[in-house]
């Protein structure tokens, strides 16, 4: 790596890198990738190794604070986590304020902003102990958040989060119960929607994370910088890909187009459509947790015994578009959301749900960023340059004539 951040000053030339392909904006000990061998490590660790062995509170931990948690410390962050899942009463007046049919990542946006109004205390972003507790307060809280945008959607009462449950459970019971009986807990659903939420937890520089680091450049709180990453992440080239793989297949499977017809349009790049859920900006290999995720819908269809003719379109297309030279000339693979919105789906969620439950994934990353920009005596605001190509100097007198 080339060091060019005094390239314009000394010498009066601009690098210019459109979507920033081929520029590092910071250093990083968070996440490795390899995108050519399709490799992803966490603090050293692979992600083959972390899924399904690590819960996805051991993994924030990982990234947050470097190590994997001692059970003591895993014990105690649990608990405090738990002891702020509550949102305050007022903050609840914010879903009955916004349509019911608003999209769940603008409402979870708008609720994460709001924390900056309703907790003041824990906004500075160089005290560590105010940082601490704006880390745990989001950790906690935007699980409730999200599933009362869920809840809100459908019309319906916003449970107390319960404080005996884990993490996981506690989100789904705040999703899928109701105030006349108690949420059947499954085990297998636990396990699976974790897993899930460790294959998002980080990523590098990617969209939201950067936009998080960026806005946070400028001293802007936790709560400000995430709700940002939020909104960054609700494009369909990003997060909201999820939630487009299933529109793309329900489409599929409504239309009774073939598989290979609409490979062909994505081909001849019909009205711009892609096939969603594939291609990525760095792995030019298989994405790794794409693989873990196709395990994972497999096992969770198989265990709540859901037909879902919805994964066989996927599988065909998969295959369709692996063997299809125009797929294989641009290194196009399946990535991590191809097959999460079949899982998602299984689970209960609609599909509006999708990128929120992406978003909850991906808090930790977002939040162990922030942290390491802000202990980084290196950091800078982000000002990107621009090339200028509009009008050259021109004058106001005489256009009145
Ligand atoms: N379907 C069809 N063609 C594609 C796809 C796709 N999904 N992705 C890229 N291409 C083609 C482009 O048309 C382009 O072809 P061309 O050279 O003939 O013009 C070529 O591959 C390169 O594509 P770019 O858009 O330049 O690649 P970039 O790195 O900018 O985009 C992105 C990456 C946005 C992920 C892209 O692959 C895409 O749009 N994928 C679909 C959306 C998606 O799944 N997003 C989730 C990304 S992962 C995440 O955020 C979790």
């Amino acid at each position: 790596a080339v060091d060019i951040s005094k390239l314009t000053s000394l010498t009066g030339l601009t690098a210019y890198d459109q979507g920033f392909v081929n520029t590092a904006s910071t250093k990083s000990a968070i996440t490795f990738i390899d995108g050519e061998k399709g490799i992803l490590r966490h603090r050293g660790y692979p992600i083959e190794q972390l899924a399904g062995t690590k819960s996805f509170l051991e993994t924030a931990w990982l990234l947050i604070y470097g190590e994997l948690p001692t059970p003591a410390e895993l014990k105690k962050f649990e608990e405090k986590i738990q002891r702020h899942t509550l949102v305050h009463e007022d903050l609840k007046n914010l879903f009955h304020a916004m349509p019911q049919n608003a999209h769940p990542m603008a409402v979870l946006a708008a609720g994460v902003s709001a924390l900056s109004t309703f907790y003041q205390d824990s906004l500075d972003p160089h005290d560590p102990e105010q940082v601490e507790l704006s880390t745990i307060r989001l950790l906690a809280k935007l699980p409730t958040l999200a599933a009362y945008s869920h809840k809100n959607s459908m019309g319906q009462a916003l449970l107390y989060p319960d404080n005996s449950l884990n993490y996981v459970e506690n989100f789904l019971r705040l999703n899928f119960g109701n105030m006349a009986e108690d949420y059947v807990q499954n085990p297998v659903v636990t396990k699976a929607l974790d897993t899930l939420l460790v294959l998002h937890a980080d990523h590098e520089q990617n969209c939201s994370t950067s936009t998080v680091r960026l806005v946070g450049s400028s001293q802007a709180n936790l709560f400000a910088s995430v709700s940002s990453g939020i909104n960054a992440l609700f494009g369909p080239l990003h997060g909201g890909a999820n939630e487009a793989v299933l529109e793309m297949l329900q489409h599929i499977q409504d239309s009774g187009e073939s598989v290979q017809a609409f490979i062909q349009r994505v081909k001849n790049k019909e009205d711009g459509i892609r096939l969603m859920g594939f291609g990525h900006r760095v792995y030019k290999n298989l994405d790794p947790r794409a693989r873990i995720v196709k395990a994972t819908a497999d096992q969770v269809l198989a265990e709540l015994g859901v037909k879902d003719p919805l994964l066989q379109i996927a599988k065909e297309l998969e295959a369709a578009a692996l063997a299809d030279p125009y797929f294989q000339e641009r290194k196009l693979y399946p990535n991590v959301d191809f097959y999460t919105g079949v899982i998602y789906k299984a689970l209960g969620f609609p599909p509006r749900m999708f990128t929120a439950l992406f978003a909850m994934g991906r808090l930790p990353g977002w939040i162990a960023h922030w942290r390491e920009m802000n202990v980084d005596p290196a950091t800078k605001i982000g000002r990107p340059q621009q090339i200028y190509v509009g009008e050259p100097e021109r004058s106001l007198k005489g256009f009145f004539g």
